[in-house]
């Protein structure tokens, strides 16, 4: 405990009364410190300073605490807790942030004054590391939030059915526990960051009102608590809990240039997945192995000409420009349907927005194309990009370290195609990347750092790497790395694809790696180069023993690629690997892969 500071010789008190307060203030709790604190200054205040005697220097402010947490996948919610935190210290809060990850519920409880920033995930699920929280919040017998006052932000994609569920269950488990709800649950899509400045303004404004009222009426119910005691509340990651705000982002990107692109399937594969190197130059960006870059694209202009000539603006230049370089046309959400319904009088799409059930079934594969095409109305160009919202960014995992490729960041973009209701359509960005984009093109960038998906910190554990199709993209940066600072642990890499001569994605690397010794070793799963379908869950059950070995020894787990099928599949193949080699049942098993989750040992980065 640090020794708590005494009053000096030069304190105006005679010598013994200094060592006799100096014997009462080191046996004293901060508890009775602070009363006496409160204690003394109302003495003074109701006594008036005597003249002549220098008025003491003033008390601290006392402050409120404030509780701000966050739920997170890609980091956006965390990034606006840092923007909670600074805007609640100017105004005097003391605030703590934390990672739902790293605090229980009993303890979030403890708070009487809590924000909370969550993101949805998956279909509808909470943030990987929000599991656990999530769960013990539900739970029947969760503690009581009877004594917090709670604000919730929540951040979701409209382009999602369940469009930000997680802060909608956090906001009403919180309400159903006693909470008192300071405003209503405000909903973020994509554009998030003029709601979510809106929000931190106006909840901190209401806060401050709420609790100056409070200490108004009952002086001394406001005192300051010393959150770092009170909450175990571990920061998020210490090394790089920065709130520097980052110098390019979706609205202000960087424009960088491509300066290699290369497709790196062979002729003759089913798939497209594009090598792409940008220069980031003179941006001053530098990135860490897990990170992702961000990248604003234009749209296909096909069928931005199908929508003007759709609406009658075929003449119009600018909302050409907006429509290609500034606005989503291809999500299509029920608000907009309504909205077009609205516009257009149409009683069919009147009764679609209505319809949960015909909308599950109506919107997947559609684009706002096709809202138009169901009832065609010529259109002023204010209200065309009225009904649309700001074009998304898309987020590419860096397959390059920058101790290896200082100044660039190498990207692995596998090209979207497909048909639905009779149309070809392409991926917004990766055919963009795929088709018109050139080496020497320009490329709007920003960085998205991966605080939870990075390689251990001790260069001596091992690492297992599961990344099939492009999730292999961050281990490509996690090798050059290793290699590039000497890291002495063992590097253990699953890929999958579908065909081994076309679609074994930087093979000669891997293979130099392997030769080398730097990649220990290297399974592979080629789906459909034998006839039954062989996949990275396969190998990773036939390898269970050597895997297993692994990660009593101490190594950690990486898991990047699909989220829908692939990293469900893997999660079950490892919970049977942990169960089969252990002697578990699968409960004892997902129990045990939990306890890596939490120990940073098993990491996941899917999308
Ligand atoms: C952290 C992170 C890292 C990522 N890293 C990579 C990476 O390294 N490489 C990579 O290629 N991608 C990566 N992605 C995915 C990437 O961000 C884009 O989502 C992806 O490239 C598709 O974007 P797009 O603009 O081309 O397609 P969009 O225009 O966004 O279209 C994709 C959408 O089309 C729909 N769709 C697709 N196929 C079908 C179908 N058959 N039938 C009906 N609907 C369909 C789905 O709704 C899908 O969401 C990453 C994502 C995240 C979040
Ligand atoms: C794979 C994937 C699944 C998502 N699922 C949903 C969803 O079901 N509902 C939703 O509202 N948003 C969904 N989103 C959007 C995210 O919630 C949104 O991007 C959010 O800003 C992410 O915040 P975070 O970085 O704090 O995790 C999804 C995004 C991705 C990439």
């Amino acid at each position: 405990m640090p020794s708590l500071p005494l009053l000096p010789n030069s304190a105006p008190f005679r010598p013994e009364e200094i060592a006799a307060l100096n014997g009462v203030i080191t046996k004293t709790s901060p508890e009775q410190r602070a009363w006496l604190s409160g204690f003394l200054a109302g003495f003074q205040a109701a006594t008036g300073s005597a003249q002549g005697v220098p008025a003491p220097a003033q008390a601290p402010a006392r402050k409120v605490p404030l509780l701000i947490l966050f739920a997170t996948e890609s980091g956006n919610a965390e990034t606006l807790a840092a923007s909670v935190r600074k805007a609640a210290q100017k105004m005097g809060f003391a605030p703590r942030v934390a990672d739902v990850g790293t605090i229980t519920v009993a303890e979030a409880a403890k708070a009487e004054n809590l924000l909370m920033i969550a993101s949805t995930w998956g279909e509808g699920d909470p943030p990987q590391r929000a599991a656990d929280f999530y769960q013990a919040i539900l739970a029947p017998g969760a503690p009581r939030f009877d004594k917090t006052r709670f604000s919730v932000l929540a951040l979701g994609d409209r382009a999602y059915v369940n469009f930000c569920s997680t802060g909608h269950v956090f906001d009403e488990r919180f309400a159903a526990l006693g909470g008192k709800r300071l405003a209503p649950v405000v909903e973020c899509d994509v554009d998030y960051a003029a709601p979510a400045k809106a929000w931190i303004a106006s909840t901190l404004d209401l806060l401050k009102k709420e609790t100056e009222s409070e200490a108004g009426t009952d002086e001394g119910a406001v005192i300051h608590v010393d959150f770092a005691r009170s909450v175990a509340a571990a920061p998020v990651d210490a090394e790089e809990d920065d709130d520097a705000e980052p110098r390019f982002t979706r609205e202000n990107p960087f424009e960088a240039e491509i300066r290699e692109l290369v497709n790196l399937n062979g002729t003759g594969s089913s798939a497209e997945t594009w090598h792409v190197e940008v220069s980031l130059e003179g941006s001053g960006l530098v990135h860490k192995p897990g990170d992702a870059l961000g990248i604003v694209p234009s749209n296909d202009p096909t069928l931005v000409e199908d929508m003007l000539t759709l609406t009658g603006l075929s003449g119009d230049d600018a909302v050409r420009q907006a429509l290609t370089e500034a606005q989503d046309i291809t999500t299509v959400t029920r608000p907009q349907i309504e909205a077009y319904a609205k516009l257009t009088d149409s009683n069919q799409l009147r009764a679609l927005a209505a319809d949960p059930d015909a909308l599950r079934e109506w919107l997947p594969g559609r684009h706002v194309i096709d809202l138009l095409e169901a009832a065609p109305m010529q259109l002023d160009a204010a209200t065309l990009t009225s009904l649309l919202r700001p074009l998304p960014g898309r987020l590419y995992s860096i397959a390059s370290a920058w101790a290896y490729a200082e100044d660039e960041a190498h990207l692995l973009v596998s090209a979207v195609r497909y048909e639905t209701h009779g149309r070809m359509r392409s991926g917004v960005a990766s055919v963009d990347i795929a088709e018109r984009r050139r080496a020497g093109d320009p490329l709007k960038v920003y960085l998205k750092p991966n605080p939870h998906f990075r390689l251990p910190s001790d260069p001596d554990r091992a690492v297992i790497m599961i990344g099939p199709g492009t999730g292999v993209a961050p281990f490509r940066a996690f090798m050059q790395e290793r290699e590039t600072t000497g890291a002495t642990g063992r590097n253990w890499l699953f890929f999958g694809n579908r065909h081994f001569t076309h679609d074994f994605l930087y093979q000669l690397e891997w293979q130099d790696w392997k030769a080398s010794g730097l990649l220990t070793r290297i399974d592979t799963a080629f789906s459909r180069d034998q006839r039954e379908k062989i996949y990275v869950q396969h190998r990773i059950w036939e390898e269970r023993q050597e895997l297993f070995r692994w990660i009593e020894e101490g190594a950690a787990i990486y898991v990047c690629g699909d989220a829908n099928a692939m990293a469900k599949d893997v999660n079950h193949a490892l919970v049977r690997v942990i169960a089969d080699q252990a002697g578990f049942d699968e409960t004892a098993a997902a129990a045990r892969l939990d306890t890596l989750r939490r120990d940073g040992r098993y990491l996941r980065d899917v999308y």
